[in-house]
């Protein structure tokens, strides 16, 4: 069962993990959703968010409750020897019925942008989501404007299935949308 899940980045020289995310994270969590450059990326969390709003989001994905394995994480890097946490992943919106799910993913503390942790995390939860969780089709959306998290997706094996027009409001201007999605081949 994997509850922790280990990775490298940054051209193989560091180390990061996956770990279950647990209530006492949350309040740092909103503090990411509300900075204004990481909430701009969001297509979901694009209004002031509470603990409440991470409450609701993250209720089903607390790790312990009976059998279920996590669905919902924090990002870790090792920085000099301790654990820090810098973003979130998760499994949302999940269809049991259906085995279908939809994956998102943030790095709320700036500084580790663009380092390949993204890309690393995506590979990572979906590889466990299809063998591990078993799900048949794992899908993301990205305002159309969001380069870095299709990028860190498409290399995590999502394809481009569509384009929602004009769904994304920012600044005044309206934005498309691009739905993306992984299939389990057999
Ligand atoms: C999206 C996000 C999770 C990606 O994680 P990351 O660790 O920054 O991404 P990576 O370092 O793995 O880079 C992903 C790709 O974007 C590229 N990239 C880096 N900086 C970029 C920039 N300024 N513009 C466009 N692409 C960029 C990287 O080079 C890489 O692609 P490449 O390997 O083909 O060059 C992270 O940037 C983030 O949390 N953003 C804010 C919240 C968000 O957008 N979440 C996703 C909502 S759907």
């Amino acid at each position: 069962m994997a509850s922790i899940i280990d990775f490298v980045f940054n051209r193989g020289e560091s180390k990061g993990r996956l770990r279950p995310i647990h209530r006492n994270d949350w309040a740092m969590v909103v503090g990411w959703w509300n900075d204004p450059e990481v909430r701009r990326l969001f297509d979901v969390h694009f209004v002031n968010q509470t603990f409440a709003d991470a409450e609701k989001w993250f209720s089903k994905a607390e790790t312990g409750e009976g059998e279920q394995l996590p669905r919902s994480f924090v990002i870790e890097v090792d920085s000099k020897g301790k654990w820090l946490p810098v973003g979130t992943a998760e499994f949302y919106s999940e269809r049991p019925s259906h085995k279908t799910v939809e994956f998102g993913f943030l790095i709320g503390d700036k500084n580790w942008w663009g380092k390949g942790i993204g890309t690393e995390t995506a590979k990572r939860m979906t590889k466990y989501g299809l063998e591990e969780l078993g799900f048949h089709r794992i899908g993301a959306v990205s305002a159309a404007y969001n380069v870095r998290s299709m990028n860190a997706l498409q290399k995590a094996g999502f394809q481009i299935e569509g384009i929602r027009k004009s769904y994304v409001l920012r600044d005044g201007q309206y934005h498309d949308q691009t739905l993306m999605s992984v299939v389990r081949e057999s």
